[in-house]
Formats: structure tokens, C-alpha cells, sequence
């Protein structure tokens, strides 16, 4: 088997067939998430609060996601691998936008990148698959903005319909091979997953579009404390992690870890 690529998920949406898709940082994880059917794997810059303890994505680097990306795309065979351009390295136009990509490339070995925006974005997109680098754009919630946007807030609710289409439209048109729809209403992202030839991926828009994504820490209930309405855990890691921990340490504690048998 191979890797799958950017038009397998073009054909999957053509038959109707859906997929998930996960966030992923190193080796471990990367592989399980690979021989368990996850067609697409990204190097979220989520790795700012999931990896790095910062409170946004904004302070991360490329030069620490970088060797992240190298660690999930060692791990895997059959995903494809998306390296997430964080905030700060594409913004100043297509020749930023388009040098970055090419390290996430080169460095990285990923196989697509990632960026936020919509139409203020689509000449960097255009330059970044112009150079045979296939993009995966991402709208509505654009988590590098929060400062501006004032938190994780829903988008294109109401009359702010007509701009995440927009949005849509022009990532589309400049050539992004599919677009991560977070936190819209239901309603707007069915009418993207009409409208867009390419397939939508939704974080917090509902069960309409052509493929959904969590964080894997929030999905494997890694991360503790209240997460967003749109998650859904289908494990408890925290709790089975905790239970290992407590127990190593009180065996270690009484003396009856290292056994006999674990002894040279
Ligand atoms: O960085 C990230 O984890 C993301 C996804 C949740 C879409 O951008
Ligand atoms: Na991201």
C-alpha cells in the first residue's frame, strides 16, 4: 500500500465517503494513528498548548515544529502528513508564505502544508500550489487570530454566512486542494460542502462535511479539564496514565518494583 494522496480525498468526497482525520507530534502516536485508518495526519501548530504548554498557538516556531513533522512522517507509511505554517511565517505575502512551505517540505518531508485564512490569504495559497506544494487552507475560527477575533468564538453566524463562503470560494479558486472549517454553524458548513469542490473538513461544524478532525489529545481524553462543546473523548488517557504513574511510584516506594525478574 501507499501513501494516500490529495486525490484519493478528491475522489472520496466524489463517492461520498468520509474519513477522520487527527492532529499528531510524534513517533508513537503517528503510528498508531496510521495503521488504525486515519487517512490524513497534520502537525497541528496546536503543538503550541498540546506540546509546548504555551496558552495560544501563536509564540510557536517553525524551528520547533519542524522536527516534529520529521518524527510523524518517520513514523507513518501510509498518511499524508500536513505541517501546519505557524503564525508569523506566512503572512507578509507569497514569497514568505511560499519560502516557508518550501522548509516544511525539505526539512519537514511533510507532504501538504497548512495555513489560516480566506480570501487575505489566497495569493500566498496560489504561490505555495503554484510550486507543486498541495494546501490545505483553514476558515471560519482561525486560532492565530484569537487576539483579534476576542477568543474561540463561533463564525459566520447569521449575515457572516456570506463571508466563510467567500472565504470558501477563494481558498477553492486559488487552488487549496480541501479547507478545515472550524467553529460554523451546521447550516454554513453543509453549504460550503456543496458548493466547494474540494472536500471540507469540519472542527465544530457540525456532521455535513466531507471529513472531521480533533486533536488527538482531546479526542483520547489526554487533555483533562472542560474542552470545547465540539469535542468528543473516546478514551480516558489521563486516567489510565495517572493509574500507571500512582501505581509505579507506590511499588517503588514499598520496594516491590524492580522484582526478581527484572533484576540482572
Ligand atoms: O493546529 C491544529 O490542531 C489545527 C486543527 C485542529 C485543524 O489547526
Ligand atoms: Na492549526
Amino acid at each position: 500500500t501507499r501513501r494516500i494522496r490529495t486525490r484519493d480525498l478528491l475522489a472520496a468526497k466524489e463517492r461520498g465517503e468520509r474519513w477522520a482525520m487527527l492532529t499528531a507530534y510524534d513517533q508513537y502516536t503517528a503510528a498508531i494513528f496510521d495503521r488504525s485508518g486515519i487517512p490524513v495526519l497534520l502537525v497541528g501548530d496546536s503543538a503550541a498548548n498540546n506540546v509546548f504548554g504555551y496558552e495560544t498557538t501563536v509564540p510557536v516556531t517553525v524551528d520547533e515544529l519542524l522536527p516534529l513533522v520529521r518524527a510523524v512522517v518517520r513514523a507513518t507509511r501510509h498518511t499524508l502528513v500536513v505541517g501546519d505554517l505557524p503564525f508569523g511565517s506566512y503572512e507578509e505575502g507569497p514569497t514568505q508564505a511560499l519560502r516557508t512551505a518550501v522548509r516544511f517540505m525539505k526539512e519537514g518531508g511533510c507532504h501538504a502544508v497548512k495555513l489560516e485564512g480566506g480570501r487575505n490569504r489566497a495569493a500566498q495559497i496560489a504561490a505555495i500550489t503554484d510550486a507543486g506544494i498541495p494546501v490545505l487552507a483553514h476558515i471560519g475560527f482561525t486560532p492565530q487570530r484569537e487576539h483579534t477575533i476576542g477568543g474561540y468564538r463561533v463564525q459566520g453566524r447569521g449575515d457572516a454566512a456570506e463571508e466563510v463562503l467567500a472565504d470558501a470560494r477563494a481558498v477553492a479558486e486559488a487552488g487549496a486542494f480541501a479547507v478545515v472549517l472550524e467553529m460554523v454553524p451546521g447550516v454554513v458548513a453543509k453549504r460550503v460542502t456543496n458548493e466547494l469542490p474540494v472536500p471540507t473538513i469540519g472542527i465544530g461544524a457540525g456532521p455535513e462535511t466531507d471529513a472531521q478532525v480533533l486533536v488527538w489529545q482531546d479526542m483520547a481524553g489526554l487533555r483533562t479539564g472542560k474542552a470545547p462543546r465540539f469535542v468528543k473523548r473516546y478514551a480516558d488517557l489521563a486516567a489510565v496514565l495517572t493509574d500507571a504513574t500512582r501505581r509505579f511510584a507506590a511499588e517503588v516506594r514499598d520496594g516491590e518494583f524492580p522484582a526478581a525478574e527484572h533484576t540482572f
